[in-house]
């Protein structure tokens, strides 16, 4: 049995999507376990043809794997539904999509409530995407959420939103100032949108643990990344759930000890997408080269992203907290054409050399990267098939990163196609 774990190791966006779409052909299923529709994960099809995938696992674009809503994620029904729709418009069988009838349902008054809670925050705002996913999972840990299996019994979908909407329109009405929410309107447009995905609804911890035993391999893709871990992230610059490793056993409902691989999606450099400290920001015309080269562009909200030199401390830090086995080291084609390529080995915190990631968040927010300049390549990577067909210095800049990371680089992105990536240790 394989239960194979695939996560962000940065703040997001390192490239899961493509990832999971690599695996899809050795997999059997794939499962989202934490977040919603805050996430984006972009596919490139061999054909050329891109997906943008927010609440769906990406394996749905390989034909024969089941893909699986586990029960840690957040469904917004009216997103589920028109992202299903978009897939099936563009001939995409999405027949094997089961959802878990323990996941939270990402209700109006969670977006409402997201979104005016940030404009309250003003500077101090976290840059959420809007999508309510923090307020859902405040009222999924206060035990006032509602539970997709609550659409199938109408009567106590009624008393849990009038419960919950008892509290929230107070909030609504006498803090932020805007209009109360009726909970029998709330209701009917649940009860509508349940007709649209009603039969996916299944006890999908009970089905992964059976494929476990007949020896199937399951991918738990995460969102998000390590650093927007609510425990293990740069809090309060996070996101309301655990995409690390530990995470995806809860999520999922399946044993530690059946997860035999944790895959690190790593960047070859870093992003950020909203507020929160990131030490290796650059605000110069390296930064801009970042941006373009990279198209760092938010999937989900189409903000910029905030583009930095990769940062060793966080990926150490990300090993650890994670256990990863192996990384996947994506986008190294954007750093093709620089004379040399920084790389930041470790703080200087308030004077003193920090290897580690600090303890405390004034100390991250003091954080000052001390770097070690690598010599460039300019050859055109993005056809490489092997390590070999690599430029020495590229080459040069792996194993080093891979020195520093302390987890092996098993796969190499030289660009978003599918077959634009570099083997070296097969991952299933
Ligand atoms: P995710 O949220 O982790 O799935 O990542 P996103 O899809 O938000 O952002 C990653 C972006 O990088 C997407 O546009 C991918 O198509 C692209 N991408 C992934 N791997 C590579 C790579 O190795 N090279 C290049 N040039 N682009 C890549
Ligand atoms: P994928 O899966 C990058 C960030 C938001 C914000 C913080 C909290 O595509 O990597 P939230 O709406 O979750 O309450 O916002 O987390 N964030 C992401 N950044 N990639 C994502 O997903 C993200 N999902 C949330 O920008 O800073
Ligand atoms: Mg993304």
């Amino acid at each position: 049995m394989a239960a194979i774990v695939l996560i962000g190791a940065q703040w997001g966006d390192e490239g899961k999507g493509k990832a999971t779409d690599l695996l899809g052909g050795q997999i059997n299923w794939v499962v989202r376990y934490q977040g919603g529709n805050n996430a984006g994960h972009t596919v490139v099809l061999p054909s050329g043809e891109t997906f943008a995938l927010h609440l769906i696992p990406s394996g749905i674009l390989t034909p024969g794997v089941q893909n699986v809503i586990g029960n840690g994620v957040v469904v917004d029904p009216g997103v589920l539904l028109t992202e299903l729709g978009g897939l099936e418009d563009r001939d995409v069988d999405t027949s094997g999509l089961l959802i878990s009838a323990d996941a939270h349902l990402l209700m109006p008054y969670h977006v409402a409530i997201d979104k005016v809670t940030e404009r309250f925050l003003g500077n101090k705002k976290i840059g959420t995407t809007g999508r309510g996913i923090g307020p859902c999972y405040q009222d999924k840990i206060a035990r006032v959420g509602v539970r997709v299996a609550d659409v199938l019994d109408e009567k106590i979908l009624a008393q849990k939103v009038e419960a919950a909407l008892e509290l929230k329109n107070q909030i609504l009405v006498k803090i932020y100032n805007r209009k109360a929410l009726d909970p029998a309107q709330v209701v009917d447009e649940v009860l509508g949108q349940a007709e649209g995905f009603k039969h996916r609804i299944a006890d999908t911890r009970l089905l992964l643990n059976q494929a476990l035993e007949r020896n199937e391999t399951v991918l738990l893709e995460g969102s998000q990344g390590t650093l927007l871990d609510v425990d293990h992230g740069t809090y309060p610059y996070v996101t309301s759930s655990n995409p690390t490793a530990g995470g995806a056993a809860v999520g999922a409902g399946i044993g530690p000890n059946k997860i035999t691989t944790v895959l690190g999606i790593l960047k070859a450099y870093t992003t950020r997408v909203g507020s929160g400290p990131f030490p290796t920001e650059l605000f110069d015309e390296h930064g801009a080269y970042l941006a373009k080269t990279g198209g760092e562009v938010g999937v989900t909200t189409g903000r910029a992203r905030r583009c930095g030199w990769f940062d060793a401390v966080i990926a150490r830090y990300a090993t650890r907290v994670n256990g990863i086995t192996d990384y996947f080291l994506t986008k190294l084609d954007v750093l093709s054409s620089l004379d040399t390529v920084p790389i930041c080995v470790a703080y200087e915190v308030d004077g003193e050399r920090v290897e580690d990631m600090p303890m405390t968040q004034t100390g991250f927010h003091h954080a000052k990267p001390i770097y070690e300049e690598m010599p460039g390549w300019w050859e055109d990577i993005s056809q490489c098939k092997t390590f070999e067909d690599l430029p020495q210095n590229a080459q040069n800049y792996i194993l080093r990163l891979e020195e520093l990371s302390g987890a092996h680089v098993s796969c190499i992105g030289v660009g978003p196609g599918r077959d634009q990536t570099i083997v070296r240790r097969a991952i299933v």
